[in-house]
C-alpha cells in the first residue's frame, strides 16, 4: 500500500492507486503527493517542485527578478504575459532593484533583544506583516492546479503562517461561479477577496457576497482597469472617479482597499473617499511597463498621508518584488505597514499547496526576525528610515 498526503489539508490516505482528488479537501490530484518520495520541507524543495510545473513559463529562479535573461521576460516577449511584466518589464525589474539599492545598517551593540515580529492589519492578528498577495488565474497557466484548489492553497498557507490570504479576480471569474468567495466562504471568512474595477452594479453583487462569506475586508485593484482580456470574455472593467470609489466605501460595512496606487495624488485621492487601506503596488510591473519600483515611491506616499493627517486612519500596504524577510524590512522601514507577497506566493502554492505556502511563509517570518535583529529592532512600530543607508 502507498500513502498519499494532500497538500491542501495534510490529510493522509493509504491505497495502491495514486487519488485522483483528496477525499477529505476534493483537491486534485496534482496537489497529492506519495509519501515515499519524500515530502517538501524547504521553500527550495517546494520550488523544485514547482519548476517543472511551470516549465517553459517560470524557472522559479532563486532571483525572480523579470530581467532578460528569465523565461518569463525572454519568451513572452509579445506573446502572453505569462509571469512577468509588461513590455521589456522595467517595472517589474525597477520593483526588485529599487529594494535592491536600498542596504541595512547592521546594528549589533545595545541590549539583547528578542524581535516581536507580530501586529494587527485592520484588527487581525498577524504573526508577522506579511500576507499572501491578491493573485488569479492559475488554473490557466499550464494547466497548473484547478482555481479552487489554488485560492485554498493562499487560504490555508497564510493563515496556518499565522497571517492572512488575499484573492484576486480575473476573466473567468463572475459573481455567478467565483473560486475565491466559495473559497473564502468555505473557509471562514480567512480571506480579503479584491476585485477588478468592474461596472459598478457588479462590485455591489460582489462585494455583498463578500460581506455574506464573512471576509474581514474588500477592496479592488484599480490598476486592473487595463485588463483587455475581461473586456474580451464580456466583463468590462473601468477607470474608477473618486466619486465611484467613495460610493463603493459608503455601500459596504467592511474596510474599504484600494490597490495599485503608485502617486501620492491617487493616494489622497483614495484617502480622501474613505478608503482605509491604500496598496501601493504596480500590479508586479504587468500594467505599464516603465513605472517606478514600489520602494521608490513609497517614502513620498507615506509621508505625504502622514502630513495630511491619516497616520493611523489609512494603513499602506507594498508589494513588488520582496522576496525576502530583508526586503520586507525595507518596505517597513520606507512606510508601509504591511507587505504583500505575489509571484513567490503562486510558486509556492504550485509546488506543494497550502503546504508550500506556509513553508514559505515561515521562511519570510523568520529571515524578516532575523533582519529586525541584527538591525537592532524589537518592535514593528519603531522601524524607520533610519535603519536604511
Ligand atoms: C500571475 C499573476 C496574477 C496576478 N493576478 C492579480 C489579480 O488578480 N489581482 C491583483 O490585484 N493583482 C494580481 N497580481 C499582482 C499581485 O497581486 C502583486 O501585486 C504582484 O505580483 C507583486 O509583485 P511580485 O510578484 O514581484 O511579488 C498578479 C500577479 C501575477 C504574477
Amino acid at each position: 500500500m502507498t500513502k498519499w498526503y494532500c497538500t491542501n489539508c495534510y490529510s493522509q490516505v493509504e491505497q495502491n492507486e495514486a487519488p485522483q482528488n483528496c477525499s477529505n479537501c476534493l483537491a486534485h490530484e496534482k496537489l497529492i503527493l506519495n509519501m515515499s518520495e519524500g515530502l517538501p520541507t524547504t521553500p527550495e524543495d517546494v520550488r523544485d517542485i514547482a519548476r517543472k510545473k511551470l516549465k517553459g513559463l517560470c524557472a522559479a529562479y532563486p532571483l525572480c527578478d523579470g530581467n532578460f535573461d528569465k523565461i518569463c521576460q525572454k519568451e513572452a516577449y509579445g506573446k502572453p504575459i505569462g509571469f512577468g511584466g509588461a513590455g521589456q518589464g522595467m517595472s517589474f525589474r525597477n520593483n526588485v532593484n529599487s529594494l535592491m539599492n536600498l542596504r541595512l545598517k547592521m546594528r549589533v551593540v545595545g541590549e539583547h533583544i528578542e524581535p516581536d515580529t507580530s501586529t494587527k492589519f485592520l484588527g487581525i492578528k498577524l504573526d508577522f506583516p506579511v500576507m499572501g498577495s491578491s493573485t488569479a488565474g492559475i488554473e490557466k497557466y499550464n494547466d497548473a492546479m484547478p482555481e479552487k484548489d489554488f485560492c485554498r492553497a493562499v487560504i490555508r498557507g497564510c493563515k496556518d503562517a499565522g497571517t492572512i490570504g488575499w484573492r484576486g479576480d480575473t476573466w473567468f471569474y463572475t459573481p455567478e461561479s467565483n473560486p475565491a468567495l466559495e473559497v473564502i466562504k468555505e473557509e471562514k471568512g480567512a480571506g480579503i477577496p479584491i476585485f477588478k474595477p468592474r461596472a459598478q452594479d457588479v462590485l455591489k453583487k460582489l462585494i455583498k457576497m463578500a460581506e455574506d462569506a464573512d471576509c474581514p475586508a474588500v477592496g479592488i485593484d484599480l490598476d486592473g482597469c487595463g485588463s483587455t482580456i475581461m473586456a474580451r470574455h464580456g466583463q468590462p472593467v473601468f477607470r474608477k472617479s473618486v466619486k465611484d470609489i467613495r460610493e463603493l466605501v459608503e455601500f459596504t460595512s467592511l474596510p474599504f482597499i484600494t490597490k495599485g496606487i503608485m502617486t501620492l495624488e491617487d493616494a489622497m485621492a483614495c484617502a480622501d473617499a474613505g478608503v482605509k487601506v491604500i496598496s501601493i503596488s504596480n500590479h508586479g510591473g504587468r500594467v505599464l511597463d516603465s513605472t517606478p519600483g514600489v520602494a521608490e515611491v513609497l517614502p513620498e506616499i507615506s509621508a505625504g498621508l502622514n502630513a495630511a493627517g491619516f497616520k493611523g486612519k489609512v494603513l499602506i500596504t507594498a508589494d513588488g518584488g520582496v522576496r525576502t524577510g530583508y526586503d520586507v524590512l525595507k518596505m517597513i522601514a520606507l512606510g508601509a505597514d504591511a507587505v504583500l507577497l505575489g509571484r513567490d506566493i503562486i510558486r509556492a502554492s504550485v509546488g506543494a499547496g497550502s503546504l508550500g505556502v506556509q513553508l514559505h511563509m515561515d521562511h519570510i517570518r523568520k529571515t524578516f526576525k532575523k533582519a529586525m535583529f541584527m538591525t537592532g529592532q524589537a518592535k514593528i512600530k519603531d522601524i524607520d528610515k533610519n535603519i536604511l543607508c
